[in-house]
């Protein structure tokens, strides 16, 4: 008895003691940075699950104390020692910091850490998981196919599925027309835009493409694989054996979609190599630049069928849920202020005017929407991290306090994690005044590649969709708000203060979104 209770002892003691050395090496590793000791890392499964609470960061936490917690440690980082589970870590909300961690590429001292790139490996090699020279060459090859021809294809296709849409949703005789949830429409476009301008797919607004075998819809398997992301990764092959209709339903989908694009990778070549042959209704989809390119004598620009499949599903999960909660907050943001509505509005009609549809010629004109989009990006990072990982001893220069010239440099070891905290950046005061109000102002006049817009990311590995995403948002938001004024629907008795508070809040699932954005589209009378 007493012997079982010494080694329940001992194995204590030991186990505290491990617990003890981990976090003193964690305090070493982060430089005695002031910030978190807490039980988990909150990227990693188990502290990302949990909810943010006083013990645990959680997914939430950037968001929650996106007005306080650099203000609480009185510095732009802060640090992060789980003393349970996960590795030693700085938050950063400093665009110096964030850039010497995020650059990509051979000589970077930092990686993406492996269980945030897992996820995106399902469908093969691609550029949001590679590294180093991996990295290079993705980018190299998927570079030239995000040029103007493309961004063409993605202005005229983004109208044809507004006119789609006003057909397909029955607004055509409406003067007002009721939608509870606007990432219904807002997910639709985006998916339907990739679905047309990256997998170059039938896809339709009303009536969905189905799969060769009959079983399930493009659309629904595209909505169920992106939706089942985080479990696909994770679960062992013998899950799918299991009677279960959801993880049946994910299966099927991603069986089908597989063949499918296998399919479609054939086809493109036969068609490509054929003497004869309509090559030019192949279209101009990312898709199919990259089978032609392939066809290039250098081996330098050669991916494998699997890295193409992965680098084309990788659009779907990088570009979709990202432009579409982008598009649902500055629905969200345009319905709650009119005044800035009405200039926006002024200037599309001063651009484009009422007798004809805007042209890709027309965009770099439309700055008041965009501002929009920029400011709704700062108030709602999609993208609300990035997290690092140290894959070698190395150091970081860290500025001084606003006001202060110059920097000190901080020893980094291998194996620490650095978060790029998206959330922190848009709200960090030294960047913008008064960052918690809605002033697409501030962006009037700032170059599209000023250094402070950041939503995007910075450096040679910025989001290559970035004027993809841009394109279409512009396009359809002025499209809706030349013909409609957008509107918040109230609960009975509701202010515009206690809408705000209840949608234009975040929700996180892999990417940062907003709550259901619940808006009336009014038809504006025109003389
Ligand atoms: C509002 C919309 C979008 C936002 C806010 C956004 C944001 C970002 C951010 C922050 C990164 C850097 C991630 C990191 O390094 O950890 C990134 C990378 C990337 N994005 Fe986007 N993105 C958007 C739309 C798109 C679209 C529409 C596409 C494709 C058509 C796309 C494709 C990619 C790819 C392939 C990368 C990886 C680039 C590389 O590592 O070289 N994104 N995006
Ligand atoms: C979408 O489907 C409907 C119904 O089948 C059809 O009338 C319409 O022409 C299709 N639109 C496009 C762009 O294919
Ligand atoms: C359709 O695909 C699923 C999954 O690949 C398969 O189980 C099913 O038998 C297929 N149905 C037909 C009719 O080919
Ligand atoms: C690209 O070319 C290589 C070598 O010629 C070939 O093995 C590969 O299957 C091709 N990939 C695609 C997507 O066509
Ligand atoms: C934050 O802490 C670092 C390291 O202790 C220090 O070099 C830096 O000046 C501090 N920054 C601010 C804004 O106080
Ligand atoms: C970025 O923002 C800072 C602070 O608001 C401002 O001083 C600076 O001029 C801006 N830079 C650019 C390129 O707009
Ligand atoms: C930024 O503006 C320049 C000049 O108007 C334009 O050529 C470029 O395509 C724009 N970039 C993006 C990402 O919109």
């Amino acid at each position: 008895m007493a012997n079982a209770t010494n080694v329940l002892v001992a194995i204590l003691s030991i186990f505290l003691l491990s617990r003890i050395v981990k976090l003193i090496k964690g305090l070493k590793a982060v430089n005695y940075l002031p910030g978190y000791r807490i039980p988990f890392w909150p990227i990693h499964f188990i502290g990302a699950l949990l909810p943010t609470t006083w013990w645990n960061m959680g997914m939430e936490f950037s968001w929650r104390r996106r007005f306080d917690v650099y203000r609480e440690f009185k510095n732009e980082s802060f640090s992060v020692i789980p003393w349970l589970l996960g590795p030693a870590g700085i938050f950063t909300s400093n665009i110096d910091v964030a850039r010497q961690v995020v650059a990509g590429g051979q000589k970077s001292s930092f990686i993406k850490p492996e269980e945030s790139s897992g996820t995106f490996l399902l469908w093969g090699m691609n550029l949001v998981a590679a590294e180093g020279d991996t990295w290079r060459k993705h980018r190299r090859i998927m570079g030239p196919a995000f040029n103007n021809n493309l961004y063409e294809l993605v202005w005229e296709q983004t109208l044809q599925a507004y006119h789609e849409m006003v057909q397909a949703e029955g607004w055509m005789g409406k003067d007002v027309a009721e939608v509870p949830v606007v990432q219904k429409l807002t997910f639709k476009l985006a998916l339907h835009v990739l679905g047309r301008c990256a997998f170059g797919f039938p896809v339709n607004w009303s009536t969905p493409a189905t799969l060769p075998n009959g079983s399930m819809s493009l659309n629904e398997a595209l909505r169920i694989v992106t939706d089942t992301a985080i479990f696909a990764v994770c679960f062992p092959s013998w899950v799918y054996k299991l009677p279960v209709k959801w993880i049946q339903e994910m299966h099927v989908a991603h069986e089908q979609l597989r063949n499918f694009m296998r399919d479609k990778v054939n086809e493109r070549r036969r068609v490509l190599h054929a003497e004869e042959g309509d090559k030019e209704a192949l279209g101009r989809d990312i898709f199919t630049m990259l089978v032609a390119a392939n066809q290039s004598e250098d081996e330098r620009h050669k991916l494998s069928d699997q890295e193409l499949i992965g680098n084309i599903f990788i659009m779907l999960f990088a570009g979709h849920e990202t432009t579409a909660h982008t598009l649902a907050v500055a629905l969200g943001f345009m319905s709650l202020y009119e005044d800035i509505q009405d200039d926006v509005v002024q200037q599309v009609l001063d651009v484009v005017g009422l007798d004809r549809d805007p042209t890709i010629q027309d965009y770099p004109k439309l700055t008041k929407v965009t501002a929009v989009l920029y400011e709704s990006l700062r108030m709602f990072p999609v993208a609300q991290s990035m997290p690092r990982e140290a894959r070698e001893d190395t150091i970081l220069s860290v500025p001084n306090p606003v006001g202060q010239e110059g920097s000190k440099i901080i020893p980094i070891p291998k194996g620490t994690h650095v978060v790029v905290d998206m959330i922190g950046i848009q709200y960090n005061p030294r960047y913008f005044t008064e960052p918690e109000k809605f002033k697409p102002s501030r962006w009037e006049g700032v170059s599209n590649e000023s250094e402070n817009f950041t939503a995007f990311s910075f450096g040679p590995r910025m989001c290559i969709g970035r004027k993809f995403a841009l394109t279409e948002s512009v396009c359809w938001l002025t499209m809706l708000l030349r013909e409609w004024r957008v509107e918040p629907i109230f609960k009975p008795g509701e202010t515009k203060e206690e809408w705000r508070k209840r949608v234009m809040d975040a929700r996180f699932v892999l990417t940062l979104g907003v709550a259901d954005v619940p808006v009336r589209f009014v038809r504006r009378k025109m003389a």
